[in-house]
């Protein structure tokens, strides 16, 4: 006789890469067919580095965000499907719930209201082009749910101390608050960082696209590999069964749910990159960079592995950092830092921040010079006056074309993607190879 099952368990795991190559199909589908729409209303830019007018729409990221936002809201029953057929479990007051895991769904739509606010940040600013004053903490307050939810979590606030300096400062430091608003500040840097490191085609998506693959990487590594599909099919929060190699119960689910937000990203990015890499049919605009940031800031916080996240992040700090002048105003910033198209020879060379008109800036000077030094920006000074008249603007893309000369744009981007990629790499080595010799155990 065939007996009927008590509950179904709907296979998670094979069910999200199902959605992440939907995402892909789905958004390369879109994105030409939507995008004279997008030009209808003005959502249009044109390439500054090409030498045709044509109007190519802009702010395709939207078009990512609501595949992303809609396809992991179908998936929200998929984790948590054994609970929902399940026989219902009654408490003494008679209300049904048992041992239905709210805190896990409390966890992933705190995760895709984060996603939402980003999207709707990013759309705001591609409409309005809000200021930085105004785009710094919207992120940090967009993240106020993954925080509580960390809270409620009982996440650690305390940070392992490198043998060298543990005489110094002890084994362990709880930061307590101050890691929380680390955390917040990491959703900021996410976004924004990705934004900044943009101008010629495919940069922001394909940059994105690295680092949540790095980060699916960083996932499968914690996933208990020879069981990981029969595993993966089950519920989040259900029985995991003995034996499992890599660590404990809560490990394994967080890392779970950090990959069930990564593929379908993925997913969306490969279908953008489709289309916006070299000659770009479309720009991704800020909501691409908002939306993406914060979905992977969202993995890292809500995975527990921030500090890991980090380390993917390397070009983006370099750059970050290396921009902070021109962001805080030490050196005047222009509304576009990317590279210069040379119309005759058709490479792209350095562009450049004009000082000419500046007032003198004793702190200005030595930024400069210092940077000058380091091989970061090049200057032209006034030979008579010794006064700097130009330097080149401080990104990433122009130091590439500082360190290795002028070149295409095709070429840049790859340039740019190997950085992301010798990054990754670098980012594997220092979590699981350096950290055995810093870190015990
Ligand atoms: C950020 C950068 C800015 C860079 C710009 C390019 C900072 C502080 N800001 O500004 O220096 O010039 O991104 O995206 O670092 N565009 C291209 N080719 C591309 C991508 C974009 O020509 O491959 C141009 C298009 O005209 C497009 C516009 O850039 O319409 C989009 O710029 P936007 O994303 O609004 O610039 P920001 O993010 O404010
Ligand atoms: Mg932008």
């Amino acid at each position: 006789l065939l007996k009927a099952p008590s509950h179904l368990v709907l296979p998670a795991l094979e069910t999200n890469v199902g959605f992440a190559i939907l995402a892909f199909v789905a958004t390369a589908y879109l994105i030409p067919a939507l995008g004279e729409n997008f030009i209808k209303i003005g959502l249009k830019g044109r390439d500054l580095l090409k030498t045709y007018d044509d109007a190519i729409p802009e702010c395709q990221g939207l078009i990512c965000a609501a595949v992303y936002i809609t396809l992991l809201t179908l998936f929200i029953p998929f984790p948590f499907s054994s609970f929902l057929t399940r026989e219902r479990d009654y408490d003494v007051e008679g209300l049904a719930g048992g041992d239905f895991p709210h805190q896990q769904l409390a966890t992933y739509l705190s995760a895709l209201l984060s996603f939402m606010a980003a999207t709707m940040l990013g759309l705001l600013d591609d409409l309005f082009d809000i200021r930085w004053r105004y785009k710094l903490p919207i992120p940090i307050i967009a993240s106020i749910p993954l925080l509580l939810v960390y809270y409620a979590e009982q996440g650690l606030t305390t940070v392992v101390i490198p043998i060298p300096l543990r005489k110094l400062l002890g084994t362990v430091v709880d930061l307590g608050p101050l890691y929380y608003v680390y955390m917040s500040l990491l959703s900021t840097f996410c976004t924004n960082a990705i934004n900044i490191l943009a101008g010629v085609n495919g940069v922001e998506v394909g940059q994105a696209l690295i680092i949540a693959c790095s980060v699916a990487i960083n996932d499968l590594l914690y996933l208990p590999w020879p069981y990981t599909l029969r595993l993966g099919s089950r519920e989040l929060g259900g029985e995991w069964g003995a034996g499992l190699a890599f660590g404990s119960k809560e490990l394994v689910e967080r890392h779970l749910l950090s990959l069930y937000f990564m593929l379908p990203l993925i997913g969306v990015c490969s279908g953008l990159i489709f289309h916006n890499w070299y000659p770009a049919r479309a720009f991704p605009g800020d909501t691409l960079c908002y939306f993406a940031g914060m979905t992977i800031a969202a993995a890292g916080i809500l995975g527990h592995f921030s500090k890991t996240l980090l380390l993917f992040f390397i070009p983006q700090i370099f750059n970050f950092i290396l921009s902070c002048p021109q962001l805080f105003g030490i050196v005047p910033c222009p509304r576009h830092r990317l590279p210069k198209l040379n119309k005759v020879s058709m490479l792209l060379n350095n562009s450049e921040a004009d000082l000419s008109w500046e007032k003198p800036s004793v702190l200005r000077d030595i930024v400069l010079r210092t940077l000058s030094f380091l091989g970061l920006t090049r200057l032209t000074v006034d030979p008579k006056t010794n006064k700097i008249k130009s330097c080149t603007n401080l990104t990433i893309l122009n130091v590439l074309l500082i360190w290795f000369g002028p070149t295409t744009e095709e070429a840049l981007v790859v340039r740019v993607m190997l950085t992301q990629c010798a990054g990754s790499a670098l980012a594997f080595f220092v979590r699981y190879g350096v950290a055995g010799f810093v870190y015990d155990g």
